[in-house]
Parts: structure tokens; sequence; C-alpha cells
């Protein structure tokens, strides 16, 4: 994405109580996975290059590329009707976003923009809460829900019982029961390693997102980037896995592909847009990603999605 609006509005966000996350203390996750995000490189495959479709389908829509806004929540302290203006941005870009914790007033003003919209119901303790959340999201239209099960005890800044309703850890019975009452697709987020996915699979999740929440889940986790081949061959070839963490630019989406992703989340980044420029810089830093992927897909001969070769990407202990 372009740099001036990412340093820009990384500098806004902070005088606006939005830190970036990535600190240098050790262990820190978020930090650690784009260390590995960028610890791998493209090769270059330019004869015979042909033109790029970035077109993504997903649970039967076709979006603009393999992106999405991952669950994001609270952003009207980032920009007058922060919500609703992300996903005026998100539509104009042809890509879908995802909604975390929030009313249902908020949710009924984004969907009404005509965006399409994942809402992501919080891991609460009470099944009964969580249910009628289901309910209230399906109505409202929603595209696909989900749940970020790795917030089962809140992240650590915020404990277990800072929500007027307390989380609560979610068994493989749970997400059965969340799943049969979503009937739209079901996204299990907070996905990181290949025992959960197992378990998200056999619930009868129609996706995943594999996470670890921003760095904020756990201290030293795994990268996304990291377990993804792992999890790619534990869930076979056609399954949808998102994942999210520190993606900025259309490289980094290309690299999550070339891993096994179908697409990639992007949280910050779209919020360095938003208190810049509103629903415009979200479609700008969106539009402007999907541009990068479409140049880095050109110089690698990947005609479409469906083309991505994992052997174009290269680490530090190859040679
Ligand atoms: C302001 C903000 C609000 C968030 N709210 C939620 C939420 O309600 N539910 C959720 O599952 N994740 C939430 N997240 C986490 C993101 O979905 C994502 O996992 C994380 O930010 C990593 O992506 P990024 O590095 O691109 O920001 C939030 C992140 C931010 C920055």
């Amino acid at each position: 994405m372009n740099k001036n609006l990412w340093e820009e509005g990384n500098r806004a966000l902070a005088e606006g109580g939005f830190e970036d996350k990535s600190g240098p203390e050790p262990g820190n996750s978020q930090r650690l996975s784009r260390e590995y995000m960028d610890s791998l490189w493209l090769e270059m495959r330019c004869i015979d290059s042909q033109a790029a479709d970035t077109r993504m389908n997903l649970f039967g829509e076709t979006f603009a590329g393999p992106v999405f806004i991952t669950a994001l929540s609270g952003l009207d302290k980032v920009c007058p009707d922060g919500m609703a203006e992300t996903a005026r941005g998100a539509l104009k870009a042809g890509v879908f976003m995802g909604m975390g914790i929030g009313e249902e007033e908020e949710l009924l003003r984004i969907a009404g923009t005509g965006a399409r919209i994942v809402k992501f119901v919080k891991p609460h303790e009470d099944k009964k809460f969580v249910l009628e959340k289901i309910a209230s999201a399906r109505k409202a239209g929603v595209f696909a829900l989900g749940m970020d099960t790795d917030f089962f005890y809140g992240s650590r800044s915020k404990p277990r019982d800072f929500f007027p309703q307390p989380m609560g850890p979610k068994t493989l019975g749970d997400l059965k029961e969340f799943i049969k009452a979503a009937e739209v697709p079901f996204i299990v987020k907070g996905v990181l390693s290949e025992a959960d996915a197992y378990k998200a699979a056999e619930a009868g999740a129609a996706g995943i997102v594999v996470s670890h929440h921003g760095g904020s889940a756990l201290e030293y986790a795994v990268p996304p980037l990291l377990i993804l081949p792992r999890i790619r061959r534990a869930l076979g070839r056609e399954f949808p896995i998102l994942v999210d963490g520190g993606f900025r630019t259309g490289a980094d989406v290309f690299k999550a592909l070339a891993l096994g992703a179908t697409a990639a989340g992007f949280g910050r980044a779209v919020m360095t847009g938003l208190v810049k420029e509103g629903a415009q810089g979200v479609e700008r830093v969106l539009k402007e990603t999907i541009g990068e992927l479409e140049w880095v897909m050109l110089h690698t001969n990947t005609p479409d999605l469906g083309s991505v070769d994992p052997s174009v990407i290269w680490g530090r202990q190859q040679s």
C-alpha cells in the first residue's frame, strides 16, 4: 500500500489511542509474524506472462480480489460512523467486510450500506446469548457468520469479565450447535493449529480464519503464514482458509495464497485509510492492494488465483 498513507495513517491512529501492536518486546506475535512474512521472497517468471485475473469466489459470490476486511469493531473512534464508512469502502472495492463486537443497531446500519458482511459473534459464556446474537445477525442479512474462538478469555489487555457478557471457552459440541443455528456459511476465526482446523471442519464450519487476533491471543504464537501450509494439507484443496495478521501489501497477499490461503484479511492497514480519508481511504487501500497483487501475479506468470504456484516463494534456508 501507499507508504505515505501507511505512515500518516499510523500516526493518526496512534494519536487517537490505536497504538500499533507490533512492538519490540520479546514474544510479540504480531511483530514476529510480520518478520516471518518479510523473510519470504518471490522469484520472477516473466517470459510468457499473461494477463492476471484477481477475482475470487467464496460461498457462491465473486469478489474483486482475495482480500477482505477482517473482523473489526469500535471504528467510530477512528472516524465518524466508522463502521459504516468502512462498509461503504468495502462495497466500492468489491470485497467483503468482517464485523466483530457491536450491537444489532450498528450491524443493521452497516448491512444497510449494501456491503457483504460477515458477522463474527463473540464466544460469550452464555450459550443462549450467543444463539440470540446469531439469530439477529442472520435476520440482518449477513453474507456469513463466524466466531473468534480464540477470544474465549478475552484478550490480555481486556480480562474475561471486562464485557457485560463474559467470554468462555467453546467446545466442539457448542460449535456444532452455533453452526447449525447460523443457516448461512459459518467461519471459525482464531485457528492456529491443525488440531483446531480439524475440529472446525468437523463442527461443520464453511471456512476458517488462521489468526492470532493481531497478537493479542498469545505471545510467541506461530506466524499464520508459517502454519498455513500444514493447515491447507490438513483440510484439503477446496476448503476456504482465510488468514489475517499484519497484512499490508499485495505481495503479502500473494505469499499467503502461495502458502495455501484462499484470501487475506486486512485490519490496521484499512484503518489507516479510514482515519485519513473515510470510506474513500478504505476503498483506496483495498483497490491499491488488489492492484499490487495483480502486479505480482503478472511477474510470476500467475494468470488467476487457481494458478498460484507455491514454488515461487523463497525462504532464507533455500539457495
Ligand atoms: C480496532 C480493532 C478491533 C478489532 N475487533 C475485533 C473483533 O471484534 N472481533 C475479532 O474477531 N477480531 C477483532 N480484531 C482483530 C482483527 O480481526 C485481526 O485479527 C487483527 O487485527 C489482525 O489483523 P491486522 O494485523 O491486519 O490488524 C480487531 C482489531 C482491531 C485493530
